[in-house]
């Protein structure tokens, strides 16, 4: 962790999006809260450093989402991409009435019980995919933990909790990856074409799939949205059905493969809290709770304000953008004593890293549960797993491997008529949020050992752990 920095405002947004500052952004974060826990940067943009601040912003109804509206307003040939379209039509860019309405109809399907019964299934996709590592690594080969485990067990549960079939889930990864490029700001409104490709494919595959789900209804969430959308009195249109199925596939996979990234990392950082992870069944939630605190998948989001906001004492203008360093709220020392020290036995952690408020992250209990599964196997099957070396890139696409798959010819439109099974053993942000999103776990190589092999002292890698962990996949537009 570097020092604080003495810097103006403007000067320390600008370093952010340097390559530096992507690597390392937490004494920026610090040298903007020098400065207040509200800060205007220039002219119309503000951003919320403070963890109370971040709270209150996202949880203020007139600090309003980008929708149509907004959209039209700033950016006007947003409709010519049909990724941004899609995703307009989803909870993630709408404001009441239109959210509060989608976002009831979403919630009733993706419940609690839902979630828990997953969970065994959960249990039997992650061993099958340490299998798959365990054969990967035979010999002592070094394997892409981010490509053969991180970036496919997101994809398996979510498919599995929609209702996809297991022979689909191939080709909508990458489909899924390429449409995600558009969830990073609407202001990005270039370099959209392979987006738009892919939502206008996973839409077309996902109406198949509605057809399929309204004629034979199944267990899965899918049937439930079409049932919502079908009997409710608060309806889906047709097209923020399909938005919001594809912005489920999207939301809930990147980020969730960076919170595997950096929760094995982190072990590997604090080998005694890599011991407990793999004896202590308890231990699993505090250390996740901690590492989405202490790094966080996606670092900010952002609001316009639709009136003149007071947000923690510091008023916000009509018109204004604010951005909610989600990452700097999470290491603010009035809230969290001694904020850059990783520890798992924090009480009453309640990190900013699924947002706050209306847009609360609905997949929150999911990734929680995933990653809380996944950590303590993952160490207990390779008790001497170590890091193998520098990952391949420090952003960008993981592995050779993953991108050897991207092939147009293994893309399928349509829905396979086979049921899902959750335990496939290829199963494989705003992410949600504009543009903050970290990329550098995605190189993590392991060496995967089995229990009883001596491993090379974890320590003596540290740094190579910690340099992998960079804030942003790319610049985040401000
Ligand atoms: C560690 C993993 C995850 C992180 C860090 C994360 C983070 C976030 C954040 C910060 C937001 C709020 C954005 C805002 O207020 O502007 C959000 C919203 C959302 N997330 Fe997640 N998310 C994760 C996993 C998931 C998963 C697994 C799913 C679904 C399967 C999901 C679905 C959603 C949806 C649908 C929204 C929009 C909610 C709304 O606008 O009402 N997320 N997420």
């Amino acid at each position: 962790m570097s020092q604080p920095v003495t810097m103006q405002p403007r000067e320390a947004m600008a370093a952010l999006v340097a390559p530096e500052g992507r690597r390392d952004p937490y004494a920026l974060y610090d040298a903007l809260r020098a400065h207040g826990d509200v800060v205007p940067v220039k002219p119309g943009l503000m951003v919320a450093v403070g963890y109370t601040a971040c709270s209150r912003a996202l949880r203020e109804p007139r600090l309003l989402v980008q929708d149509a509206r907004s959209h039209d307003r700033l950016y006007p040939d947003w409709r010519s991409h049909s990724s941004l379209r899609g995703f307009t039509e989803s909870v993630l860019y709408t404001n009441p009435p239109d959210h509060s309405r989608m976002r009831r109809l979403m919630s009733a399907g993706f419940t609690p019980r839902r979630v828990a019964a997953l969970e065994p299934a959960i249990v039997r996709m992650t061993d099958r995919l340490l299998d798959r590592m365990a054969d990967l690594g035979t010999g002592g080969a070094p394997v892409d933990f981010m490509a053969e485990f991180a970036y496919r067990l997101p994809v398996a549960v979510i498919g599995a909790m929609l209702g996809v079939p297991d022979d689909d889930q191939i080709w909508f990864r990458d489909a899924v990856e390429d449409v995600t490029v558009a969830l990073e700001g609407i202001s990005r409104s270039s370099g959209l074409t392979a987006a738009d490709r892919a939502m206008d494919e996973l839409s077309a595959y996902f109406a198949g799939l509605i057809e399929q789900r309204r004629a034979h209804p199944a267990d899965d969430l899918i049937s439930a949205l079409v049932e919502a959308h079908e009997t409710d009195g608060e309806r889906f249109t047709e097209d923020e059905l399909i938005g919001n199925l594809v912005l489920l596939l999207a939301a809930g996979f990147d980020t969730t493969t960076h919170l595997l990234g950096h929760g094995l990392s982190l072990a590997f950082e604090h080998p005694r809290y890599a011991l407990r992870l793999r004896t202590e069944p308890g231990f699993a939630a505090g250390y996740v709770e901690e590492t989405l605190r202490y790094a966080p998948p996606v670092h900010a989001t952002s609001r316009f304000a639709g009136a003149d906001v007071d947000v923690a004492g510091t008023t916000v203008p009509e018109g204004t953008k604010l951005l909610v360093l989600l990452a700097a709220g999470n290491r603010d020392p009035e809230r969290f004593p001694l904020p850059h020290r990783f520890d798992p036995g924090r009480l009453d952690v309640q990190p900013l890293s699924f947002g706050a408020g209306a847009h609360f992250c609905l997949g929150a209990p999911l990734a929680r549960v995933e990653a809380r599964i996944a950590l303590p196997r993952l160490l207990d099957r390779f008790p001497g797993l170590v890091p193998a070396g520098a990952p391949p890139t420090a952003t960008g696409s993981s592995s050779p491997a993953t991108s050897g798959s991207r092939s147009p010819s293994r893309r399928r439109r349509t829905p396979s008529p086979s049921r899902t099974g959750t335990e496939t053993a290829n199963a494989d942000g705003r992410a949600p949020c504009e543009g903050a999103r970290p990329s550098a776990s995605r190189g993590v190589l392991t060496r995967p050992r089995s229990s009883g092999a001596p491993a090379p002292s974890p320590p003596a890698r540290a740094a190579d752990a910690r340099r992998w962990r960079t804030p942003h996949a790319r610049p985040p537009a401000w």
